[in-house]
């Protein structure tokens, strides 16, 4: 059956650079949509950058920009780098778009005219110096329980309390030093309480990870407050309609940016938008996120769109953190590795294969551990299956001009069923987001063809005349296998698939190609050249560059 898939990665802030934990993300998603591509599925990826908010605009004006000069210029470098990791979006746009802006007070207004909103003045710590309230993360001060000095607003570092900001003893500003006054304002926030009974169906109902719906649980026995979906002016995001100076906090409208870049890529490809957002639309919905934003994607995000009579997620595929070297990435460790960094360095198929073989489809956090990564792409990519192109192409093209064989023996033909015969098996694991497993699996059938090429030894039978039939009939095995294998991994590498089916001369490899007719027995390639190096260690050490130790008297 003919499907039509809407997948979004998370939207990446614009206040900072793409790193390696955003890649565990888009690579994951990349790999899962041109999977479903290759089984020749409709999928519309799209994402963007989240631009709205506090740091943005404090970032923009420590730089001396406007917050719409530093998004341009983000939006830019986070395509550049996406694109550097061959990540394939239809669109990548920017939730400063004038759709966002129509959906975020459509959508609004219609929750404020079923009374889903309520408005009330709270009391907030206010910057007289810098005129602005300030978010938690812009108070710092000695921690109530514990009493550690220059903790933040929302919780300890040093104890692990939470707490409010008001409660931090001697609150400063982090912005202009000075301590911050208590001042109250009006805000806006949608009642999540009156969402519960249908919250607790849907998460329930097979849209988010048994795991994560635990999480959910306590939650929903702490009770479901109401969503502050408002800030003061300044703020530098989209106006509430019929609000003046207040504004949609950067939460409310980033989903929403869903959405509004789908309507815009639905503008440019002249898709079907009404279809893919109505409460029985017949197309998917899947959103890949980091456990980290459970809580908005599966309580405030299901809760909006259900209340606004739009269609509801169909899945929510949600990963675990990435370590370096079993370490949360940090900047004083130099282990905070940037997209830009890593491409000056290496290329970016190493990563993408070595997540994939990490990735299993659960929220557990998964470790890049330097020295298993070099160990394990120059054993997997180039020590096995790339050595079984060079290995045999060579051959095929000096003595047969480049024909491979018409038939083979019947143990051969044996082997080459036995891997296509894994096509299911292999595809329930990518479906699954178990690439883990995927990888496991034809890794396993690259052994078997190196244990067949070691078995006949094409370079013995290269130096025995009678043995000429013989040795067309290995060489064209192992291509054969070479090219299903190449088939399996493309959803990883689809660049060396690319240079693959150029040599080869075949046309763009879809999971159908796995049935006999589109095997390339008695087909011409071209001349093998160099597909892949292998990874250098001189490289991968400079990936973490330690910063000189501090001076501590
Ligand atoms: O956590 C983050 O990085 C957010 N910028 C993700 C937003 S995803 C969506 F809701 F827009
Ligand atoms: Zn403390």
């Amino acid at each position: 059956m003919h499907r039509t898939l809407l997948v979004t990665s998370a939207l990446p802030y614009a206040n900072g650079s793409i790193h390696l934990g955003h890649l565990v993300e888009h690579i994951q998603t990349d790999i899962w949509v041109r999977f479903q591509r290759m089984r020749g599925h409709t999928v519309h990826y799209f994402c963007a950058d989240d631009t709205h908010g506090t740091p943005v605009m404090l970032a923009a004006k420590a730089r001396g920009i406007t917050p719409e000069e530093m998004i341009a210029q983000a939006h830019d470098e986070h395509l550049a780098d996406l694109k550097g990791f061959h990540i394939d979006h239809d669109l990548y746009y920017s939730t400063h778009s004038p759709e966002t802006r129509e959906y975020a007070s459509k959508l609004y207004l219609r929750l404020k005219e079923k009374g889903l909103i309520t408005i009330r003045s709270i009391e907030q710590l206010y910057d007289p110096v810098e005129s602005m309230f300030l978010p938690d993360r812009f108070i710092k001060g000695e921690c109530p329980r514990c009493h550690a000095l220059d903790q933040y607003g929302d919780n300890c570092e040093a104890c692990g309390a939470s707490y409010a900001p008001t409660d931090l003893i001697n609150p400063k500003s982090a912005l202009s030093g000075t301590p911050p006054e208590r001042r109250v304002s009006e805000h806006h926030f949608l009642r999540l309480a009156e969402c519960e009974d249908f919250l607790r169906t849907w998460t329930r109902s097979g849209t988010i990870p048994e795991e994560a719906a635990n999480k959910l649980e306590e939650w929903f026995k702490s009770g479901l407050t109401d969503w502050d979906i408002s800030r003061d002016s300044p703020y530098f995001g989209f106006e509430i309609p019929g609000a003046p100076n207040k504004f949609f906090y950067v939460w409310l409208d980033a989903p929403i940016g869903y959405i509004g870049t789908f309507k815009h890529l639905a503008d440019l490809q002249g898709l079907n938008f009404e279809e893919a957002w109505k409460p029985d639309s017949q197309w998917e919905l899947y959103h890949f996120i980091g456990k980290d934003i459970l809580y908005f994607h599966a309580l405030f995000w299901p809760a909006l769109l259900h209340k606004t009579d739009l269609r509801t997620p169909t899945q929510l595929f949600v990963h675990g953190f990435l370590t370096v070297n079993g370490q949360k990435m940090s900047k004083s460790r130099g282990s905070f590795i940037t997209a830009r960094h890593y491409l000056d360095l290496l290329d970016p198929q190493y990563l993408r294969y070595y997540l994939a073989a990490k990735l299993n489809g659960s929220m557990e956090d998964i470790d890049l551990n330097l020295a298993d990564f070099t160990a394990r792409v120059n054993s997997d990519l180039v020590g096995k299956y790339i050595n079984l192109a060079s290995r045999s192409a060579g051959f095929l093209t000096k003595r047969f001009n480049g024909r491979l064989a018409v038939t083979l023996t019947s143990e051969q033909t044996t082997l080459i069923n036995q891997f296509r015969a894994q096509a299911d098996h292999i595809a329930t694991c990518y479906d699954a987001r178990d690439t883990s497993k995927a990888m496991r699996e034809i890794m396993a059938l690259t052994d078997l063809a190196n244990q067949f090429v070691d078995q006949y030894k094409p370079w013995e039978l290269a130096r025995q005349p009678e043995q000429t039939e013989a040795l067309q009939q290995v060489c064209s095995t192992c291509l054969e296998l070479f090219r299903l294998l190449t088939l399996y991994l493309k959803p990883i590498l689809p660049k060396m698939a690319v240079a693959v089916e150029q040599f080869l001369a075949i046309p763009s490899l879809a999971w159908t190609h796995t049935d006999p007719n589109h095997g390339i027995l008695g087909h011409v390639i071209r001349p093998y050249s160099h597909l892949i190096t292998r990874v250098d260690p001189l490289k991968v050490a400079q990936l973490v560059v330690q910063s000189a130790p501090q001076a501590t008297t």
